[in-house]
């Protein structure tokens, strides 16, 4: 058993801390807002994650995890320090590493025995060199201690699976010594034969990126093969399937929709594009990526405008899903806001539900109108737009909704519907990819 410190409580550290607890180590979460420590000591869980409430009750009634703001002593009392706070974009597309420096100088000032300090939060290549340093000038007592780069894999809404159940784990490293005390702590995972790779800190800092950005840029490569589609009468979904058959592509991340967001994707790409331009490279790639994605979201706005007449002025429009994808709260960067504003900018007004993420959207658009379901959202609107694919819009009667609205308009973003059954209710309709109207 190990004693282990993860500084943040964000969505990556709380996830890794309970994750970490639930294999068997004594964990102690820190964060800086005692206010979120406080709502954790009091059992309620600051982010929604489906699992991550009843994992972090066992592990906290069991004793193994601890919520403290005492981040001092949580680095001087554990033997491996995560860092896990957040990276924000800045203005430039940078990532914003004020939080990893103010964190890495507080470690050097409580290294009182040898500790393994590991990063995993998402950083830019190069940053793991940077933090030693930063650790090292405020060491004064000179201890030892090493360095890893432990990237996360975890998605928004099944983060506490991706956890549990790794496809890999990253541990980046120069010294075998500190891989195989890495090796300690994700013990369980090795009995069960999941894969630990283990690679120098750039090779680790990099699969993280290089990661997002391919699977950024393959959402954004269906999205742009979609549109194709929809205009020559293919159906991208037969093609998303049959392309998936081929071992080489795989079936995953081949959904056309609305255009990634999240807290993810459009950061990291950002961020990647940004570095490699410091270094004299170009990512066409992932430049285009990004590229195709802004026009993904204004090319919905546009569908929807279009199903309205050419105008969205005075138009009342339901849009059913706020959040970025099903299961999170999480509103950041989702295509969601790009419609809404431009239906706003517009003259119309909107009638907003989503069945988690109503109260992160009121922090950016606090004027508009929330509702508590799809139906009462419906009711008397003008049209309808799925931007969210959550199972219980999946699942809704295309005959209520129909009676509900003012007018059978709808945009799926998400392609959830069966255009036989829209047709059968004479939905004016639109989706991406596939033949309509
Ligand atoms: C992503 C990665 O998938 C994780 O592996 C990574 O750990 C995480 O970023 C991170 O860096 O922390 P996440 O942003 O939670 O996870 O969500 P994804 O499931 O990857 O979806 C991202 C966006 O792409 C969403 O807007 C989603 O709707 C969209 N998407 C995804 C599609 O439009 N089509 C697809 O086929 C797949």
């Amino acid at each position: 058993m190990k004693n282990i410190a993860i500084i943040g409580t964000g969505y990556v550290g709380l996830v890794s801390g309970a994750g970490i607890s639930d294999f068997g180590h004594k964990v102690t979460c820190v964060d800086i807002s005692k206010n979120k420590i406080r709502l954790l000591n009091n059992n309620k869980i600051p982010i929604y994650e489906p699992g991550l409430d009843e994992l972090v009750k066992k592990n906290m009634s069991k004793g193994r995890l601890i919520f403290s703001s005492d981040i001092d002593n949580a680095i001087q009392n554990n033997e491996i320090i995560f860092i896990a706070v957040g990276t924000p974009q800045k203005e430039n597309g940078e990532a914003d590493l004020s939080y990893i420096e103010s964190v890495s100088e507080v470690i050097g000032e409580n290294l009182n025995n040898y500790k393994v300090i590991c990063t995993k939060s998402t950083v830019p290549i190069g940053t793991g060199n940077h933090i030693i340093d930063t650790i090292k000038k405020y060491n004064k007592k000179k201890i030892d201690f090493d360095y890893v780069s432990n990237p996360e894999f975890l998605r928004e809404g099944s983060a506490v699976k991706d956890f549990l159940w790794p496809d890999r784990i990253v541990i980046g490293t120069e010294k075998q010594s500190t891989f195989n005390i890495m090796k300690e702590v994700y013990r369980s995972l090795i009995i069960n034969n999941k894969s630990l790779v283990h690679t120098n800190v750039p090779t680790a800092e990099m699969i993280k990126y290089a990661s997002n950005s391919f699977l950024a840029l393959k959402v954004s490569y269906i999205n742009e093969i979609a549109n194709l589609s929809e205009v020559l009468g293919a159906d991208i979904h037969q093609v998303a399937k049959v392309m998936g058959q081929d071992g080489r592509i795989s079936p995953k991340f081949l959904h056309p929709g609305p255009g990634y967001g999240g807290s993810c994707f459009p950061k990291d790409t950002e961020a990647l594009v940004s570095l490699s331009k410091k270094e004299g490279i170009q990512l066409k790639t992932v430049e285009a990526a990004i590229e195709a994605n802004i026009f993904q979201k204004n090319h919905m706005v546009k569908k929807m405008k279009k199903l309205m007449g050419g105008d969205f002025s005075s138009k009342k429009i339901a849009v059913l899903g706020l959040a970025f994808k099903p299961n999170t709260d999480d509103v950041r960067e989702s295509a969601s806001i790009d419609m809404i504003q431009e239906i706003i900018n517009a003259g119309g007004s909107i009638k907003a539900y989503d069945p988690i993420a109503n109260i992160s959207m009121s922090a950016i658009f606090p004027d508009i109108d929330y509702y508590e379901s799809w139906e009462e959202a419906c009711k008397d609107a003008d049209g309808v737009v799925i931007m969210t694919e959550w199972n219980e819009f999946r699942g809704l009667s295309l005959e209520i909704l129909k009676s509900l609205l003012k007018e059978p308009v709808l945009l799926d973003t998400r392609n959830i519907f069966s255009i036989e059954k829209l047709n059968e209710f004479n939905f004016r309709y639109d989706n991406v990819g596939r033949k309509h109207l």
